[in-house]
């Protein structure tokens, strides 16, 4: 009795032990003791590659002009940024109208489809021989903004200078618009 007993229980300890243990194999990949060693390893790897490359690889490359910047550089700036200072600057000319100020704003709903090319079909036409008098006399307030802030705002985040009519040169309005 006693001997049955104590081998039903061997038997029901070991079965629960190795339920249990299997269990615990299923649950290892997820459980943190393999995570820990590995994260300071990882960590240092990350850590590594910015100090190695200098400030090329930091998030949007703060240090690499627009042109020098690759596609996906230019996505994280645009994103840590570009966003930010313009979405700033649309709230401050007209919180009501820009408070959901987003990429898509600019880009356009298809941004993906069009791979962020700029400018986009999805923004208001400009003329394109006289593109600020005209939209003076669509929109004087929205005109206005666009000249004294988005422009030279634009062109500034993106390296460049702004548009001289003189010399034909720089970030204009036909840097987002196109033209009608
Ligand atoms: C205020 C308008 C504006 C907003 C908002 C904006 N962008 Fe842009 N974006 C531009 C302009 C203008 C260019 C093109 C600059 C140039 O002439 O090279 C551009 C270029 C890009 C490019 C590079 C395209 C290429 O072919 O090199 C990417 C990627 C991009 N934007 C992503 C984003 C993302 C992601 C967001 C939101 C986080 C965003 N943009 C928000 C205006 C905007
Ligand atoms: C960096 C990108 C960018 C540049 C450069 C830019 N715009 Fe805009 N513009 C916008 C965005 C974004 C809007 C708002 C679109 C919306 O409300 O959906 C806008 C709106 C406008 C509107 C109002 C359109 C409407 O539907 O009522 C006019 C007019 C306009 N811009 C003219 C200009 C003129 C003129 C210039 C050059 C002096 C210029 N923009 C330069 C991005 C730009």
């Amino acid at each position: 009795m006693h001997a049955k007993l104590s081998l039903a229980t061997i038997l029901l300890t070991s079965s629960l032990t190795l339920g249990l243990s299997a269990c615990d194999k299923g649950a290892q990949p997820a459980a943190p003791a393999d995570a820990t060693p590995a994260t300071p390893a990882a960590a240092d790897s990350v850590a590594a590659t910015p100090a190695e490359d200098g400030a090329d690889t930091d998030p949007g490359a703060p240090g690499v002009k627009w042109a020098d910047k690759s596609f996906k550089q230019r996505q994280e700036y645009m994103g840590i940024t570009f966003l930010k200072a313009q979405k700033k600057s649309f709230k401050a000319h007209d919180e009501a109208q820009f408070s959901g100020f987003k990429c898509q704003t600019c880009h356009g709903d298809d941004m993906k489809e069009t791979n962020f090319a700029m400018p986009t079909d999805s923004l208001f036409p400009l003329n394109a021989k006289d593109p600020v008098g005209a939209a003076m006399e669509y929109d004087e307030a929205i005109t206005k903004f666009m000249v004294e802030q988005v422009v030279p705002e634009s062109a500034k985040l993106l390296d460049m200078e702004p548009f001289n009519p003189e010399t034909g040169q720089g970030f204009g309005c036909f840097g987002c618009h196109p033209t009608e």
